[in-house]
């Protein structure tokens, strides 16, 4: 989970069992290396590093974004005339980070990764599991080489995984119907995601025909998580129609709680968010104030639509109760 990555969550995962997770989107190589390194140091279990395949460079329309800095200036700090010029870390230095590091697996998201990196996973023995969130792109990701598909439902948390960022509010599909389509027309193993957060998801995905269950906002509440407490605390009051998709925080649609910001800037008076990386650079003072003033309604609260089964526990306990759960269910 891209900014929710401690190492301190993948390092309680990957000893109670689970499998450790990294969303270095925005991690220089540096900071990619360490923080391998800083779980290396605790656990000798496996974990995935993970990727956002960039988006050809997006149109600039400096008038429409002018729309938006004002907006926005109402909801926090003036917006710098430069706030929409800041782009993400180099994605092939990062790839050579992720290759430096050689994790067993690494996975990918929003496209797939180039053929010449696929081969270079290939030759050192790394697998790629790549995001996908319709039938059409799981069935490109196996013929491009991922050894495992990771099929995200509309009810996820965070950024929706689509391919095309134009496709993502017309093609939500939910982890019901998507999993078994996914099982029967691709060859290769299937990772269910998007909602799970308890026993009942994770056995429910396995019975769909998944052979694991990857789960982001249920462990957003653990402390080793260390999530901003706000955010954390108003998971637990969030109903699965309490979240929105959206594009008003990055630019990308993804779902978070469907707080007074985001109802306002969805609102049809409002100005229509600038592409990714764009939106992300104009809405990052407004986010970086919520932040310092613990203002929920202003801060980027990513969330799933099972939001509300996260627990305020250690993540071992959750990793545990949850598998526990499971096989209760289905033997
Ligand atoms: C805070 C947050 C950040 C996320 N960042 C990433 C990311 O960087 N890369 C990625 O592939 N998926 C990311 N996701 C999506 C998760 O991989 C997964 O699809 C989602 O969490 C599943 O839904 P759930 O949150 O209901 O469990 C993120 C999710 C959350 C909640």
């Amino acid at each position: 989970m891209a900014g929710a990555s401690a190492p301190s969550l993948s390092i309680a995962v990957m000893n109670s069992g689970g499998l450790g997770a990294c969303g270095a989107l925005l991690m220089q190589p540096s900071s990619i290396i360490d923080w391998a390194t800083e779980v290396r140091a605790a656990s000798d279990r496996p974990f995935q590093l993970n990727l956002w395949v960039p988006d050809p460079a997006p149109a600039r329309d400096i008038a429409a974004e002018e729309e938006v800095r004002r907006f926005l200036a109402q909801w926090g700090p003036e917006v710098a005339s430069t706030a929409g010029d800041a782009v993400p870390p180099d994605f092939t230095a990062q790839c050579d980070a992720l290759l430096e590091v050689a994790p067993p697996i690494v996975s990918s998201v929003m496209g797939l990764y180039p053929a010449d990196f696929v081969a270079r996973l290939r030759a050192r023995g790394i697998a790629w599991f790549a995001n996908v969130s319709t039938v059409a792109e799981a069935r490109l990701a196996e013929a491009a080489g991922a050894d495992v598909v990771v099929v995200q439902g509309m009810e996820a948390g965070g950024h929706r995984g689509c391919f095309d960022a134009d496709k993502a509010e017309h093609e939500m599909v939910g982890l019901f119907a998507l999993v078994p389509a996914v099982v029967d027309a691709v060859h290769i193993p299937v990772v269910a995601t998007g909602g799970i957060a308890d026993g009942r998801g994770v056995a429910a995905a396995l019975l769909l025909g998944a052979s694991a269950a990857q789960i982001g906002t249920g462990f957003l509440r653990c402390p080793e998580a260390k999530l901003h407490p706000a955010w954390a605390d108003a998971l637990a009051n969030t109903s699965p129609e309490g979240t929105a998709v959206s594009r008003v925080f990055s630019g990308r649609a993804g779902r978070s709680i469907a707080t007074d910001y985001v109802r306002a800037a969805t609102a049809p008076d409002a100005p229509k968010p600038a592409p990714y990386p764009v939106q992300r650079g104009l809405t990052s003072a407004m986010r970086e104030n919520a932040a310092k003033q613990s203002d929920v309604q202003r801060m980027q609260a990513w969330a799933g639509q099972s939001a509300a089964l996260a627990r305020a526990e250690p993540a071992a306990d959750v990793v545990q109760r949850i598998w526990h759960n499971t096989e209760a269910l289905l033997t």
